[in-house]
């Protein structure tokens, strides 16, 4: 036997809880779309419209993360387009677009399998798109996942961005009925702060995913479990307490799934035949940390620098992060740490607003006597988290 024989021989586990780990994979594509009938049922009527000849400018799908907003809507939009040979169905997901550019270029290379130069500009990106879908079915549908990332750049505006989108010249000229399905998790609109002119053009329809609630939940894990799982893996009460757990703190498909796989990885280290409510436990404060770096990493950069600032100053007797600090800590820690990207007051108070928003921090005024007040902060969860999600960051 070689070294590897051995190697493999103790690393494989005969007594694991899993027997089909990629069925507790999110990525994994289920066969079938669980407990979101009504959502389908949305998405099928406004679909219909194409046979009585009309689709509306924009649809709005909108909801929290893990909801199965792009999972369902590419599910039945691809499944209608395949029944319907005038409508036609393209996806592109704009996650990692970081210009309004190179935005329209990714649509241009779905539609088209091209891309356009910068020197071409937004103007010639678009008339690519105009010319394409001159040679397409009657309906077009266009996915617009993660469309919340696309920010003002430098270049252009996303009012303008939209504004060609919905109602170019290109486009008018030649009669093209495009459908855009603006996937995200925030209403669009409200979220990039659209002008008014592009708003009456981007009509009212919206459908609206909501958190599942344990009895969905239960229903969409079922499958993968069973999948998943060794006979008698997951007893019926630990499965009930870590959906219930689940649904009460996110509702989420895709945490939910995960917080199952890594309870299943916890029970094998410990050695058990069955995952236990402690692995449930330990898992939930893995995967609340899991989200929170993701979440951490996809900031912006004066966001990092603001938490970093926070994360600065040390509890002089234990060596600990400070639980809380005041708005001019974080100035001077700005300052010390970077001096190139130090910010003022001003700044630091506009990005707390920002992090309080969406939950990584708590602030409050305190009264300090004769010393007038003052505002003070704190991160939702463990500071340490800062330092590791910015070392991930650099990896
Ligand atoms: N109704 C469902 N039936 C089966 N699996 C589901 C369902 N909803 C979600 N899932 C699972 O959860 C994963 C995440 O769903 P999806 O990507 O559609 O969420 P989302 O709402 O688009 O989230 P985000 O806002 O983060 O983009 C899917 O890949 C799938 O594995
Ligand atoms: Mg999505």
């Amino acid at each position: 036997m070689s070294k590897y024989d051995d190697l493999f021989t103790a690393a494989a586990n005969e007594d694991s809880v899993f027997i089909d780990k990629g069925a507790l994979d999110p990525l994994t594509e289920p066969d079938e779309i669980i407990a979101r009938d009504p959502k389908e049922a949305e998405l099928a009527s406004i679909l219909n419209g194409v046979n009585e000849g009309y689709l509306p400018p924009t649809v709005s799908i909108h909801g929290p993360p893990g909801t199965g907003k792009t999972l369902t809507t590419r599910r039945v939009c691809r499944e209608f387009a395949s029944r319907h040979s005038d409508c036609a169905v393209e996806y592109v997901n704009l996650k990692e677009c970081r210009t309004l550019f190179s935005a329209a270029n990714e649509i241009l290379l779905e539609v088209a399998g091209e891309r356009k130069k910068a020197y071409e500009g937004l103007d010639g990106i678009f008339e690519g798109i105009w010319t394409t879908l001159e040679e397409y079915p009657e309906y077009t549908i266009l996915l617009l996942d993660e469309v919340d990332h696309i920010k003002h750049d430098s270049n252009y505006d996303v009012s303008d961005f939209f504004y060609r989108l919905l109602r170019g010249e290109g486009k008018l000229k030649r009669d093209i009925t495009l459908s855009a399905w603006l996937i995200s998790n925030q209403l669009i609109d409200v979220d990039l702060r659209l002008d008014s002119r592009v708003e009456s053009a981007m009509g009212e329809e919206s459908v609206y995913f909501g958190p599942y609630d344990m009895g969905r939940l239960d229903k969409l894990l079922h499958p993968r479990l069973e999948q998943g799982f060794r006979d008698g893996a997951v007893p019926d009460e630990v499965r009930s307490y870590g959906i219930r757990e689940a649904s009460k703190r996110w509702g989420d498909a895709r945490k939910t799934i995960s917080l199952f796989r890594n309870a299943g990885e916890l029970a094998n280290e410990r050695g058990q035949a069955r995952i236990t409510k402690a692995c449930i436990d330990d898992s939930l404060d893995a995967t609340n940390k899991e989200a929170t770096l993701e979440k951490l990493k996809a900031l912006p950069y004066n966001c990092l620098v603001v938490l970093s600032g926070m994360a600065f100053w040390r509890d002089k007797a234990t060596g600990e992060i400070a639980k809380s600090v005041t708005t001019s800590e974080i100035v001077d820690a700005t300052e010390r740490i970077r001096p190139e990207s130090a910010l003022g007051e001003r700044a630091v108070r506009d990005v707390l607003r920002e992090l309080e928003t969406i939950g990584l921090v708590n602030t409050w005024i305190e009264s300090r006597g004769q010393g007038g007040r003052v505002k003070k902060c704190e991160t939702t969860f463990d500071p340490e988290w800062i330092g590791q999600a910015l070392d991930q960051l650099k990896e």
